[in-house]
């Protein structure tokens, strides 16, 4: 969604801006602005598309300074256009606001201040901000701006410069992220830690409804009661480098590629292969917390809940816990059972999904333990949740998930092992052993690469593709289908195997390709009968296997065979061919593989 940068020190702010909104160019927008305060005046400049147009118009303005605030809007309230861009400037031209989130009231508040005399140019609820904080202003930004605040519904995390006043950024938030990075003499703003890995590591998270004041001598923080709070510095462990591109072509290719590090680096220091024993120490859950589990309710959205339908196969069958999985969005509107024995995980990447989050918070006020599996530091998710387990994937900046997804797995395999070593029955050293072989496994499946790329090259014009998969590797087959959708704009779906002849098989006919996940052997033989089944209505099948292909000769047209792994592992290891394919597709159609239309990386509104 929305990103937001800002700047206050001694250095040129516009080009710092500009570096700030290309890190967050990921996270997905339709236009982008910039505001600088020079000799008390706001220059504003905003163009509607990608960085590159607001760069050309900046060109024909002679911007200088060294504060201001820089956004990327990605359109709820009115279209993508250069009129409805942010910043937004108040109708006396005092304040300058950039928003991420949604409010509410947003035409309520509106009417009364156009009663009031307030005018507006655009059709966005952040001009409503923009006007109620100056409404207010008189002298002092930070309780304008607390003041409005105390009158917004919805979700907003909100940067405020003004011609009024001292040199100073305010900001709030409200849902949203909002992260402040300290520097010597200089502080930096961001919707992301990722703007801002290439100035500082040392960074502030605002909490929700905390009011900030940054001045160049450095930071003030008041709370929603309006008492002035410390609130702590964390310190980032991510490298800048791995935020780069790195010589590839586009972040997700990368990111497939970093796929043997991030999942070794999500299970290294929690195993003890010597006394086969899991710890997972940030998850703050004891023995007898364990062991008192009733049930689990995995919450997430997108990719994270197809890991999440992994993880009921691995937690149900290592540790005999029943499991129910959700989308965020939905959890709150079934009434769900949740009793005070239960536990809610939430899985995010971002840690910063609003469906993700409100239906933890659900699950909190009927009584849960609320647990999350979580990519990024100090994020929402991992505040607001008793215990993590992190997943050390480094930052992914692919819109589509990947690297973030195999780590999810690997983490859910952990808690599972974890629940079966202190409910029983005995945690088996293979299973450990399993894991140390892993990242090997997916390294070798990389060397699919090119095999792949062909595959994508005979079947990227087709217009619809079909995923099958029973068991633990059904999500993967929605895994496949929604990464195919998300990078090549490919219609796809993903569907129990089983399921195939109660519906989908009346889309067969000789165009269609369809990929049939045929791996370890519980279900093998019926995913089998299911491509035959497929075939023989002139499907062109696409067996991804652990088997020898030959196994499918008559049957498949293509065989993608990936190496054997445990059960329970198999998963990480399919979906990667999975991940190339749906790449170099959407390569091959000439889309924006890392920034796909209308998809934002955080989805912080609901
Ligand atoms: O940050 P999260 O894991 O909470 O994000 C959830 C989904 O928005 C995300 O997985 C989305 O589906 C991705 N575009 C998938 O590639």
């Amino acid at each position: 969604m929305c990103g937001i940068v800002g700047y206050l020190g001694s250095k040129e702010v516009v080009p710092l801006l500009l570096d700030g909104l290309r890190r967050l160019e990921y996270r997905g927008y339709d236009s982008a602005g910039i505001t600088v305060l020079r000799n008390g005046s706001l220059e504003t400049v905003r163009a509607e598309g990608k960085l590159d147009q607001l760069v050309e118009k900046l060109a024909g303005h002679a911007i200088r300074g060294s504060y201001g605030l820089g956004h990327t809007r990605w359109a709820t309230h009115g279209a993508p256009s250069e009129q409805n861009a942010h910043p937004m400037v108040d109708s006396r031209q005092r304040v300058a606001v950039i928003h991420n989130g949604i409010i509410e009231n947003f035409l309520t508040l509106k009417e009364r201040l156009q009663a009031e005399g307030w005018s507006f140019t655009s059709e966005t609820d952040t001009e409503v901000a923009a006007n109620l904080i100056s409404s207010y202003l008189d002298g002092d930004l930070k309780e304008a701006v607390a003041r409005a605040a105390g009158e917004l519904e919805g979700m907003y995390a909100l940067a405020v410069v003004s011609t009024v006043g001292e040199r100073e950024i305010v900001v709030t938030r409200h849902g949203p992220p909002l992260v402040i990075g300290v520097g010597e003499d200089e502080q930096f703003l961001a919707s992301d830690p990722a703007a801002l890995l290439a100035h500082t590591k040392d960074v502030v998270f605002l909490e929700n409804n905390d009011v900030g004041r940054l001045t160049p001598e450095g930071i003030e923080i008041w709370d929603a009661g309006g008492a002035r709070v410390e609130r702590p510095v964390t310190r980032l462990n991510w490298d800048p480098i791995q935020a780069e591109k790195g010589g590839y072509k586009h972040f997700m290719l990368k990111e497939i590629h970093e796929q043997p590090l991030a999942v070794q680096e999500t299970f290294a220091g929690r195993v003890d292969f010597e006394r086969g024993q899991i710890t997972l120490e940030e998850l703050n859950l004891s023995e007898a917390a364990g062991r008192a589990i009733e049930k689990i309710d995995i919450l997430a959205c997108g990719t994270s809940w197809h890991a999440g339908l992994v993880g009921k196969f691995l937690i149900q069958g290592l540790a005999r816990v029943p499991v129910e999985v959700d989308y965020g969005s939905e959890f709150r509107y079934r009434d769900p059972i949740v009793g005070p024995n239960d536990v809610a995980v939430g899985i995010s990447q971002s840690g910063e999904t609003a469906d993700t989050l409100s239906a933890l918070e659900a699950a909190a006020d009927r009584g849960a333990r609320l647990l999350s599996i979580c990519n990024a530091p100090g994020s929402q998710i991992v505040r607001m949740t008793d215990g993590v387990i992190y997943t050390h994937a480094g930052p992914e900046i692919g819109v589509a998930s990947t690297k973030a997804f195999t780590s999810q797995l690997v983490a859910l395999y952990l808690l599972a092992l974890y629940l079966r070593q202190i409910r029983g029955p005995a945690l088996e050293p293979e299973r450990l052993r399993a894991l140390a072989h892993l990242p090997a496994a997916v390294d070798e499946v990389l060397g699919l690469e090119q095999e792949l790329e062909q595959l994508a090259r005979r079947y990227s014009r087709a217009s619809d593709f079909l995923f099958l998969g029973r068991g633990i590797n059904y999500p993967i087959a929605l895994e496949g289908a929604l990464k195919l959708k998300e990078i090549s704009y490919i219609h796809a779906e993903g569907y129990p195997a089983g399921e195939m002849k109660h519906g989908p098989i009346a889309l067969i006919d000789e165009e269609l390709p369809i990929v049939a996940i045929a791996t370890g052997d519980r279900v093998y033989e019926k995913v089998r009968s299911n491509m035959q089944e497929a075939k023989a209505r002139g499907g062109i099948v696409i067996a991804l296997t652990d088997r020898d292909p030959q196994e499918f000769d008559g049957i498949a047209a293509e065989v993608i065979q990936v190496p054997r792994v445990c059960e329970e592992l198999q998963p990480i290891v399919n979906v990667v061919p999975l991940q190339l394919l749906a790449y170099y597709v959407g390569v091959r159609r000439g889309a924006d593989v890392d920034q796909p239309r209308n998809l934002a990386k955080s989805v912080t509104v609901e």
